[in-house]
């Protein structure tokens, strides 16, 4: 989604504009921009591509010397990636430009403003809906209203939808005026200087203190002073909070790509999640808001997430149901919010998120709770919304997860939903004292196990070099097994764009086989010893078809492997924790298939790391 950053200071506001631009790539753009104040005025460069063309075109300008600018990652919503498009937008009419904006989010009425705003004149240079909020401004901060912050407050009370606003006005070439409805957005605090961005991410080279403006506010940040007022422009005054991680933890350290990097991470990951959960061979979440008597008594568990998020929940759903025998249902968020699902005041949910800021997971955890539902949120950002709005919150601490396509939160996303099983079938009296410490014991072990997994990289990226060339791959398994695939067919296709398809093993004969032909790959997952042979048959059907296997299974697995051209065997480890191990190989395999195939790994095509909108 798009990124915001901006700088307001003594000096020298380019580089560091442009390094935060850099930071926020990972959220995904196709299009970039700053407006600077410079000795000649307000000016604006901004084009389609990445940022290296913006830097190029600064140049071919003359650069761009200044100390209070604001930039823009655009990721294409209201009309297509080009350079009249891209962020910053202009508000003025006649050629006479008062003030600059950045956007996040989508504004829903912008066509009746923008015909409102014809009608006085205003003449547009894009498709998109910013350019409205950019005249809306112009238009309201001429005449008596002379303050932009105010200005900005009478502007977004005309908007309907969703926003994280940066705007630079000519009459005050060193401030920044930020608002924020449903999009994030914080305040770097500096020494004679303050910053707005979309995430940490893009101020943490210069800060670690910030603050989050939160729904309805709007912040006057000067190099000397923040000021934060609420709807009704009184002024509030905020937390600062620090950030926790610093700059080495969102670098390369010497891996060629983030994804890599963070595959890697996740026996920490998974560690550090886990480990401060488990004492003495008990779980206890208490400080977390989450009591034993809420989970005794939950009469039915809503699991919401959207793309991994959700897949981490399905295994999640699968074992709390197989640990605890509590009813338990995972949702698509945003089909969640729209189907009036059925919640009780007895329900729990539990909402996944590595951003906090996915939109639609958003809107279905405050809908189960206004429904009376009690919400716990699985978030690996720290304060981001879902966590602050969560009753309560289980940090995954994954650390910044750069990749878009994710990995090291997932892995840590099925470790807290393990605590969680664990912990309600312990309430609920469905396994003892005894079994729940052999639970925690595996549990620790548990990043061992993945660091011993990981030592399969070579021998994934040797098979990346024998399946880089197919066009369609599908994944198969059954129970934990199929929920493992979804997430391993999401990983293959979303990198490599290789068309992929995850199935319950059972399931492809109804239809879906009469795709499999000659040389079809299929990656067969099995790793519950109970189903090992149905999966054998399954596999021998799509043999028959002409498919290639790759099967994915335990080390002790003795059914028959003699049908498969590949076989990678897991360490040992608990039947219903093995999503953890089986995912590993083939992250490895996604990751070095769109290596081989050249594809941007870290910001495949069309994607977002925090899905903002709905
Ligand atoms: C896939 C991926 C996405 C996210 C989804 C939810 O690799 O990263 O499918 O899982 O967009 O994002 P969060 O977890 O931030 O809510």
């Amino acid at each position: 989604m798009c990124g915001i950053v901006g700088f307001t200071g003594r000096e020298g506001a380019l580089p560091i504009l442009i390094r935060g631009l850099y930071s926020l790539e990972y959220r995904g753009y196709d299009s970039a921009g700053i407006a600077a104040f410079t000795k000649e005025g307000l000016k604006v460069v901004k084009t389609c591509g990445r940022i290296k063309n913006l830097e190029d075109k600064i140049r071919e300008q003359g650069g761009l010397d200044c100390a209070c600018g604001i930039g823009h990652t655009r990721w294409a919503t209201h009309g297509g990636p080009s350079d009249s498009n891209s962020h910053p937008h202009l508000g003025g009419k006649d050629g006479h430009n008062s003030v600059a904006v950045v956007h996040n989010g989508i504004i829903e009425n912008y066509l009746e403003l923008r015909e409102r705003l014809e009608a006085h004149g205003y003449t547009f240079h894009s498709e998109t809906d910013t350019e409205t909020v950019a005249h809306l401004i112009d238009y309201l901060h001429t005449g008596e209203q002379q303050d932009l912050a105010m200005t900005v407050l009478k502007a977004v009370s005309r908007l309907r939808g969703s926003y994280a606003l940066g705007v630079v006005s000519l009459d005050r070439p060193d401030e920044i005026v930020a608002a924020r409805r449903d999009n994030p957005l914080v305040i770097g605090l500096g020494e004679g200087e303050n910053m707005i961005a979309s995430d940490v991410t893009a101020i943490i080279s210069r800060t670690k203190n910030y603050i989050i403006l939160d729904d309805n506010e709007v912040a006057i940040v000067r190099p000397d002073s923040v000021v934060v007022m609420n709807e009704f422009g009184d002024v509030v005054e905020k937390t600062v909070q620090t950030v926790t991680w610093d700059l080495s933890a969102a670098e390369k350290g010497g891996y060629e790509h983030f994804m890599i990097k963070e595959i890697m991470e996740q026996p920490k990951a998974v560690a550090d999640t886990v480990r401060p959960r488990i004492h003495d061979g008990q779980i206890a979440f208490e400080e977390n808001g989450l009591t034993d008597e809420r989970l005794r008594e939950a009469e039915h568990i809503h699991i919401i997430g959207c793309g991994s998020a959700l897949h981490a929940g399905i295994v999640g759903k699968t074992v709390i149901e197989q640990m605890a025998r509590v009813r338990c249902s995972a949702v698509v968020a945003s089909e969640f919010r729209y189907e009036n699902p059925i919640v009780g005041e007895k329900d729990l949910c539990i909402v996944i998120s590595q951003s906090g800021e996915t939109a639609d997971t958003l809107a279905a955890m405050r809908q189960a709770k206004a429904a009376g539902a009690f919400a716990i949120a699985i978030v690996n950002v720290v304060s981001s919304t879902i966590a602050r709005e969560a009753d309560g919150v289980l940090y995954t601490w994954a650390g910044p997860e750069i990749s878009v396509a994710t990995t090291k939160a997932y892995s840590a996303q099925l470790s807290a939903l393990y605590l969680i099983a664990a912990r309600i079938a312990r309430v609920r009296g469905c396994i003892s004292s005894e079994e729940e410490r052999a639970v925690c014991e595996e549990l620790h072990g548990l990043p061992d196990r993945i660091r011993e997994t990981l030592t399969c990289k070579e021998h994934m990226q040797y098979l990346a070099t024998l399946y880089a060339n197919r066009s369609h791959v599908f994944f198969l398994g059954r129970g934990l097994d199929y929920a493992a695939a979804l997430e391993a067919s999401l990983k293959l296709k979303e990198i490599s764009y290789i068309h992929s398809e995850a199935y319950a093993a059972g399931e492809l004969k109804h239809g879906t086989i009469s795709l499999i032909e000659e040389g079809t790959l299929v990656v067969a997952l099995a790793t519950q010893p109970a189903l090992y042979e149905k999966t054998v048959s399954n596999i021998r059907e799509v043999v028959a078809r002409g498919a290639s296997v790759i099967l994915v299974t335990n080390d002790d697995f003795d059914g028959d492997e003699s049908q498969c051209q590949q076989v990678v065997r897991l360490p040992k480890c608990m039947n219903r924790f093995s999503a953890s191990l089986s995912i590993i190989p083939l992250q490895l395999l996604a990751y070095y298939i769109a290596v081989q195939l050249g594809c941007d790994v870290d910001k495949p095509r069309n994607l977002a790391k925090s899905v903002t909108v709905e």
